[in-house]
């Protein structure tokens, strides 16, 4: 038999010096293996005398799981500085700011209309909507604008045939209302408006808000006071430059447009930018809706909620509020 002895030294000189768990393990069947070393001592034992098997079975036991308890050892040490290797070069950055959430923010467009209903709500109007698809009747005959009247042909309407059509302005609304309700009445209508139409002032869907007062005792200055009012408020400037132009619908009775001025901020030019049409309810309104117009005055208005919005924001293409361009939208969060 080999000296045994000598094998354990080797054996433990070599396990201390291995640097890898690969050749701790080539290590380990060199030794322990089915054919290693010490395996092959003990399969040899059948050729020692008899009387001295025992003691040697013992010694090369002993010797074997010595080796083996230096190789499991060792083991968990190399198994341990691969692990704190690992953990100090993959090490997290966490002073890196995180992802932040996209937060959508309310459109230009409702942010304006929500700021004139507030101020009409807190001046005593109840708000009111009508159907976008609306009739002849609504749209037009019921707004003293009975068919052929050159007032039609200046509203670009979307027909869709048999009586139909998109809404060329919320004054339907004023229809829907009087037929129902009696005076006196308080209220604003917002919705959307289309006509066949589009450049930098005008896109085919718009929105606006309509106005309509009645009551028995009301005159043009209320109307001209409420509408000043209002746009002093909306435009936070109490010397904002208005100006009322006489201009003519058939619903209403004197007629007048409302404009503001927009400053151009290069050339310092002024433009007059038409916002709000507005007028006295015409009599022949009042008759088709069946309210007597010998008792009842009114007054009404409709404003163009982009054109608002335009002048509010200096926003110098209408279009831009359709197109969804988030660069756009982004300048409103
Ligand atoms: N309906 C008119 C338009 O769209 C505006 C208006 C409303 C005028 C109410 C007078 C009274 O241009």
């Amino acid at each position: 038999m080999t000296d045994l002895d000598s094998l354990q030294t080797e054996a433990l000189a070599e396990i201390d010096s291995v640097r890898d768990v690969d050749a701790l393990e080539s290590l380990r069947i060199r030794f322990l293996g089915k054919k290693g070393l010490l395996t092959e001592q003990l399969k040899a034992l059948g050729k020692l005398p008899r009387d001295s098997r025992p003691a040697a079975g013992q010694k090369i036991n002993r010797i074997k799981s010595r080796v083996q308890q230096a190789v499991e050892e060792k083991k968990s040490r190399l198994q341990e500085s691969v692990l704190h290797s690992r953990l100090s070069s993959e090490t997290l950055d966490i002073t890196l700011p995180g992802r932040r959430q996209n937060l959508g923010s309310l459109h230009p467009v409702t942010r304006i209309l929500t700021r004139i209903r507030e101020y009409f709500l807190q001046h005593g109007f109840a708000v009111v909507e009508g159907p976008e698809v609306e009739d002849e009747f609504h749209n037009f005959e019921a707004l003293n604008i009975p068919a052929h009247h050159p007032a039609r042909a200046m509203h670009d309407t979307f027909y869709f045939g048999d009586n139909l059509l998109l809404r060329t302005h919320t004054s339907s609304v004023q229809i829907r209302l009087m037929q129902h309700q009696a005076p006196p009445m308080r209220v604003i209508a917002p919705g959307r408006v289309y006509r066949c139409d589009s450049d930098p002032t005008h896109s085919p869907m718009f929105h606006q808000v309509e106005g309509l007062l009645v009551d028995e005792q009301v005159s043009f200055a209320d109307l001209k006071s409420t509408l000043i009012k209002f746009l002093q408020v909306f435009f936070e400037d109490e010397n904002l430059p208005i100006r009322f132009r006489p201009s003519y619908f058939p619903f209403t009775e004197p007629s007048a447009e409302i404009d503001v001025a927009m400053v151009d901020s290069e050339s310092g030019d002024i433009r007059w930018l038409e916002v709000i049409g507005c007028g006295m309810v015409h009599p022949a309104v009042f008759e088709k809706v069946g309210i007597d117009a010998d008792r009842y005055r009114g007054y009404a208005f409709g404003m163009g909620v982009e054109r608002l919005a335009m002048l509010r924001y200096r926003i110098d293409d209408l279009r831009l509020f359709f197109d969804n361009d988030l660069r756009f939208l982004q300048q409103f969060a």
